[in-house]
């Protein structure tokens, strides 16, 4: 069967990466969470103090300090799942707290740190057989994949979801304060001026507000299977 490339691309939290991962495992495709990649670079300037008091980036030193940031995924075979690794330490669990994810906007606004993971993630599908999930993988990672899926769930659903898998983890968690988070973060990821989130024109769109998992995984694997007929 033919390999392609699989974009799934849509707000934050809407479940995304749960059913990019399922399909990759079912299908033995590699997977890669393009967020996972802006979080990485953005626990990076966190440890290296590079926030201004106001949340802005101290872009300059950052840019200086570019070359230094490796990221790499690696399969873990108790989850099934990869995890990522920013300069060969395993941060899957620091990249998901909240520090990271109020941080990250403007990170994932510059320039010069998406051209840096743009080309990255360009070379990791350049075999094909991917699915890459992101907010701009039918836009500009992949403009020519095959087949392009745009998730979209309410805000209200997806701060809920959010708020049960940091509880299942055991972390502190607000749902108030997520909620205002996932609102902030749909406006700089559909306003910023590099690459805003926003649907391809040739994507397929899912709305899986009141979807279960299953339903979404049986509904994507429809869509691949047409995809490769
Ligand atoms: O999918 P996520 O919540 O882990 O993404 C984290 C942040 O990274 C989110 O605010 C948007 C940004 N992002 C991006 O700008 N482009 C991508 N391809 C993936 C994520």
């Amino acid at each position: 069967m033919k390999k392609i490339v699989i974009a799934i691309d849509g707000f934050s939290s809407c479940g995304k990466s749960t059913m990019a991962k399922d399909l990759a495992r079912r299908i033995g495709y590699v997977y890669v969470d393009t967020g996972a990649m802006y979080r990485s670079v953005t626990l990076f300037a966190l440890n290296h103090h590079l926030f201004n008091e106001d949340g802005s980036v101290k872009a300059d030193q950052l840019e200086k300090l570019m070359p230094e940031v490796n990221i790499s995924f690696k399969f873990n075979t108790e989850t099934g799942r990869p995890d990522t690794y920013l300069n060969g330490v395993c941060v899957e669990n620091d990249i998901r707290g909240m520090e990271v994810s109020s941080h990250v906007s403007p990170i994932a606004a510059i320039p010069f740190v998406r051209e840096a993971l743009v080309a990255q993630q360009q070379r990791m599908g350049g075999d094909k057989g991917i699915v890459m999930d992101g907010r701009d993988i039918g836009t500009t990672v992949f403009p020519e994949a095959e087949l392009k899926i745009f998730v979209t769930a309410s805000a209200e659903v997806r701060a809920q979801r959010r708020y049960d898998e940091l509880k299942a983890k055991g972390a502190e968690a607000n749902y108030d304060d997520i909620l205002k988070n996932v609102q902030e973060r749909d406006y700089i990821d559909t306003h910023r001026e590099v690459s805003p989130l926003r649907k391809a024109d040739d994507a397929l769109e899912l709305d899986n507000s009141h979807m279960t998992i299953e339903e979404q995984n049986a509904w994507l694997m429809q869509r691949f299977e047409q995809a490769t007929k």
